[in-house]
């Protein structure tokens, strides 16, 4: 993917210095949480018990939109808890402070900070922060991906039984095409895993611990960052944010181009909303 043209390239390293710091500060904060969870007040979002939120991820939230603001005054604002704002710029972060909240509020090691940036309608750039596993996952279009200093290349698989395929769903309307894919995929001899973290799954397809990962329906926040670092380490992924994917969300799909299609195929016209 090639950066635009327009842009300085000043400006987006100091978007991308500023990611990778923000991301690493924002994940240390949220550790101080993480270790005194047991009195974290947590809330559910609307109906569904299995959204939850707690005051971690709100603050997260709103530490990093400061941050970001503070030095991006006219970048525009995507975030899980906080919504959105100045969707004319050219430049629009999108962020989840702590994608993994289940896992985050059980103990279970499987959440990170994910910071994405857009420029144009296009993901620029990303960071993923890991505190448990002492990993940050960053990319920017052109220059590569890496975790913390490592470069970072997708799976080698040509077939689904050569690896592991992250999956993903929730209750949002997209979950009537989980059990069939499941089905088709084992079938295939694929195997599969879901660790709760989208964003984390996400980094792991770039880094080629997993051959892909497919989620019938995701939010830009969970992923955006992610797909940078999926496409710069020679991965694919679907055109997830058509129509009114940056704010609604959309199935996705990101994975090594030996799976792409077979995956694709086992999912079904639903993936590009057919
Ligand atoms: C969730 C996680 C999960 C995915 C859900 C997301 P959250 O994000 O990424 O793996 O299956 O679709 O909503 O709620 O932990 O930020
Ligand atoms: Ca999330
Ligand atoms: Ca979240």
């Amino acid at each position: 993917m090639d950066t635009p043209a327009s842009i300085a390239p000043a400006a987006i390293d100091a978007r991308y210095a500023c990611a990778r710091r923000v991301a690493r500060e924002a994940a240390e904060r949220g550790m101080a949480y993480y270790r005194q969870r047991d009195s974290l007040s947590v809330s559910h979002k609307g109906d569904d018990r299995q959204d939850v939120v707690s005051i971690a991820d709100k603050e997260l939230e709103l530490f990093i939109r400061a941050e970001l603001a503070r030095q991006f005054p006219e970048d525009g604002f995507v975030g899980e808890e906080g919504g959105s704002a100045d969707l004319h710029a050219r430049c629009i972060w999108v962020i989840d402070p702590i994608d993994g909240t289940a896992c985050f509020v059980n103990g279970l090691h499987n959440w990170c900070v994910s910071i994405g940036l857009m420029v144009d309608g296009q993901p620029l750039l990303g960071a993923i922060a890991d505190p448990n596993h002492d990993e940050l996952f960053h990319g920017c279009a052109g220059r590569g991906a890496f975790v913390n200093q490592t470069p970072l290349r997708v799976h080698g698989a040509r077939h689904v039984r050569e690896g592991l395929l992250g999956v993903g769903t929730t209750h949002r309307p997209g979950k009537e095409h989980f059990l069939p894919f499941i089905s088709r995929l084992l079938d295939e001899g694929g195997m599969f895993l879901r660790n709760g973290s989208g964003a984390l799954m996400t980094a792991y397809v770039a880094a080629g611990r997993l051959i892909g990962y497919y989620e019938t329906h995701l939010k830009s926040w969970d992923c955006l960052a992610g797909m940078v670092l999926v496409r710069e380490a020679g991965g694919r992924c679907n055109d997830f944010l058509r129509g009114d994917g940056l704010l609604g969300g959309n199935p996705y799909l990101v994975a090594c181009p030996g799976v792409y299609e077979q995956v694709a195929a086992m999912i079904g016209p639903s993936l590009d909303g057919d």
